[in-house]
């Protein structure tokens, strides 16, 4: 339903989106994941042909974005950043407004203004002034705005951004239920957003795809190489935590042993196995048969948040290379 094949897109010197590729199949909810400046929202009006490309190509629905803008805006439903609102409307008013626009007329309107006034629960406000309404609805008619054609894809730039953990909830809930009838693609730089929402994930940054997968696929990935901390105390003396560290490393199964903190005598290490290892019995086994004392064993939790910030902190320029 979405193919981007090297896609680039240059500001002056800047490259904002770097050569990405990526699909996205019809009915599916994909998560756009990126830190701030990644190339989330330059990708975005791309596909939604706000602005051309600088290289590569992009097709939403079988329509080419640079040879046939005109058929792929009719088929994208778009919430940008800021919803594109007119303060001094209604929002019955406007979401006749936005319908007429985007081809519907006569009872058709009046009928899918009600519906997605009704969906996007903005009903009961319909008669309201848009200026006078909370940031949380103003973002409620963003959606409903995008979705009143029907489009089969929904391009939706940080949906739930400033809303309130109750608004941000239901407008999970609400987009979720859009999924299946329509292709969404939605950014966020929030983790948990993807994890709730979405069934599939692009994480970019730097402008570059760094990792493509399931949600399932990319948390098993990284929870399948389990994390533990260990703490060692020696039973007398000193203890010298390089000699742990060495012996700790030994262990089959370990990736790497990390040294956290040594104090008053003990020495903390997060050691990581390599996947679908599991190493606790056999470090177990190393600190006590070497003599030392093991006070703790335990599992450190591997959220999505770490995967994250290590495929999106790995490729980042440092700043001798600019
Ligand atoms: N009109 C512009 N002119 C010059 N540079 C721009 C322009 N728009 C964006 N950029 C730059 O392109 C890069 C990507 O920006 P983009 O807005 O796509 O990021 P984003 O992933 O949407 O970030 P955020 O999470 O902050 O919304 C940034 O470095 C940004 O400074
Ligand atoms: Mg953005």
């Amino acid at each position: 339903m979405i193919k981007v094949e090297g896609l680039s897109k240059r500001y002056a010197r800047h490259v904002a989106v770097d050569n990405i590729s990526f699909e996205v199949e019809k009915g599916k909810i994909v998560g756009f994941l990126g830190p701030n400046g990644a190339g989330k929202t330059t990708t975005m009006r791309i596909l939604t042909c706000f602005m051309p490309p600088s290289e590569g190509f992009a097709e939403v629905a079988g329509f080419n974005v640079m040879d046939a803008p005109m058929e792929v805006k009719r088929r994208i439903g778009y919430l940008p950043e800021t919803p594109p609102l007119y303060p001094e409307m209604e929002v019955g008013e406007y979401l006749t407004f936005v319908g007429k626009l985007k081809g519907l007329s006569g009872t058709d309107l009046a009928k899918r203004a009600e519906e997605v006034a009704e969906r996007c629960n903005v009903a009961d406000v319909r008669n309201k002034l848009i200026s006078k309404l909370s940031k949380g609805y103003r973002q409620r008619v963003g959606l409903a705005q995008a979705i009143i054609h029907n489009p089969e894809v929904l391009i939706l730039d940080e949906p739930t951004s400033g809303l309130d953990p109750k608004q941000i909830i239901e407008t999970r809930d609400l987009i979720k239920s859009l999924a299946g009838d329509h292709t969404i693609i939605l950014s966020t730089h929030i983790l948990p957003e993807v994890e709730q929402t979405c069934e599939s994930v692009i994480i970019i940054a730097n402008g570059k795809v760094v990792a493509r997968d399931s949600v399932e696929n990319l948390t098993s990935r990284l929870r399948g190489a389990e994390t533990v901390a260990v703490e060692v105390e020696p039973r007398s003396g000193e203890l010298d935590s390089g000699a742990v560290q060495a012996k700790l490393e030994q262990v089959s199964g370990v990736s790497r042993v990390v040294l956290k903190d040594s104090k008053t005598g003990r020495s903390y290490f997060e050691v990581e196995s390599l996947q679908g290892r599991s190493v606790r019995a056999e470090l177990a086994r190393a600190v006590i048969e070497s003599g030392w004392n093991l006070n703790e064993l335990r599992g450190v939790n591997v959220s999505l948040e770490d995967i994250f910030l290590q495929l999106t902190s790995a490729d980042q320029p440092s700043k001798g290379d600019a």
